[in-house]
């Protein structure tokens, strides 16, 4: 009897241990705030980082982009539903970008956003925090500890930043899908995400903290293709049932337009916080453009960190400026130039397999 007790008391103990072991494991994930505008690679990105022991996702922000404000809550709300993650708040935020009004892309993403697949009614309910509200009381509650992970145009991160310019140092860093340094997808010049919202998108660049910026150069070069598409298919799991299907419409899509595979811009978002050796980056000044004709909402970045500096000077044959210096910039963004895309793609299905 008493030799019972003590093996039951030392299970006892085993259990305890084991318990703190695991809520530990938890608990050291990074913590990230993602912003999204829910979106079929949102979806993929989300339910990565869902799948993902390396990250604590301790909020979602919604933001209009893909689809309405409206519609993306819902979307966010049946997601987090599915994934049985209740404990996440998600807020709505913004509900029009800063200036402009919105581009919502159903012609991409499907009717809903999460290409016309209908998930069943949410079981958890919205937070009813304002999401930027949502996203400073975070940063402040968990000093130098929360990563932002903005998948959408940046109107909630602005926001949060005009509102509160305190959290600048607070961040641990924001690694951003958004932008190109070599040709847009909205326009010649734009990536979506930056074109939704330029002005956001500025006040976010220039916020002074450290930047990731996971843009098309990278997204381009990750196509999910057919054979990962089948690779998905062998296993089964109410969330790899969902991005099968949502995989499967964007791996069509991608067919209609003759190309091998779908983007997986958002994700490659998520993969960089997940492991950030999947990216090669180099350090760059990078303007957004908000004012010209053909290129508002570019990303304009600096490769030299230097600009000449142009002296206006009086000649007798009339006043030109002169090149009299370099004037030297401070690199405020970290751009992905390459990525191990192989990696990442096995990374992303071999986390959703199954779940
Ligand atoms: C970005 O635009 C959106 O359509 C996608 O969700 C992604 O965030 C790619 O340019
Ligand atoms: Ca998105």
């Amino acid at each position: 009897m008493r030799s019972w007790k003590r093996v039951s008391r030392l299970a006892g103990f085993v259990a305890v241990a084991l318990s703190v072991v695991v809520s530990n494991a938890a608990a050291a994930g990074k913590k990230v705030i993602i912003d999204t505008d829910p979106g079929t690679d949102d979806a993929m990105a989300i339910m990565l980082a869902l799948n993902s022991p390396e990250l604590d996702v301790r909020g979602i922000t919604v933001v209009p982009g893909n689809v309405t404000a409206r519609q993306g809550l819902d979307n966010a709300l049946k997601m987090i539903s599915l994934a049985n993650r209740c404990d996440i708040p998600v807020a709505a935020g913004a509900q029009h970008p800063i200036f402009q009004k919105s581009v919502t892309a159903e012609y991409w993403h499907g009717k809903n956003g999460l290409a016309n697949i209908e998930l069943p009614p949410s079981k958890c309910k919205v937070d009813p925090r304002f999401g930027p509200d949502l996203i400073i009381e975070m940063v402040r509650a968990n000093p130098h500890e929360i990563t932002l992970l903005p998948i959408g145009p940046l109107t909630n991160i602005a926001l949060a930043l005009q509102k509160d310019p305190s959290i600048v140092p607070l961040v641990k860093e924001v690694i951003i899908m958004g932008g190109s340094i070599s040709g847009g997808n909205s326009t010649g010049a734009a990536e979506a995400n930056i074109f939704g919202d330029p002005e956001a998108a500025q006040i976010v660049f220039q916020a002074g903290w450290p930047l990731t910026m996971a843009g098309l150069e990278v997204g381009d070069k990750t196509l999910f293709s057919k054979a990962y598409l089948d690779r998905l298919g062998q296993t089964h799991g109410p969330v790899n049932d969902f991005i099968y299907k949502v995989a499967k419409f964007l791996v069509d899509q991608s067919a209609q337009f003759g190309s091998d595979g779908s983007p997986m811009y958002d994700p490659t978002a998520i993969g960089t916080a997940i492991d950030a050796t999947i990216m090669t980056t180099v350090a760059m000044h990078v303007d957004v453009e908000t004012r010209g004709e053909f290129t508002r909402g570019e990303t304009v970045a600096n490769r030299h960190n230097m600009n000449e500096r142009n002296v206006l000077r009086h000649f007798d044959d009339g006043d030109r400026y002169v090149i009299e210096g370099l004037d030297k910039l401070n690199p405020n963004v970290k751009v992905c130039t390459d990525i191990d895309s192989k990696k990442f793609l096995e990374m992303f299905v071999t986390r959703i397999a199954g779940k």
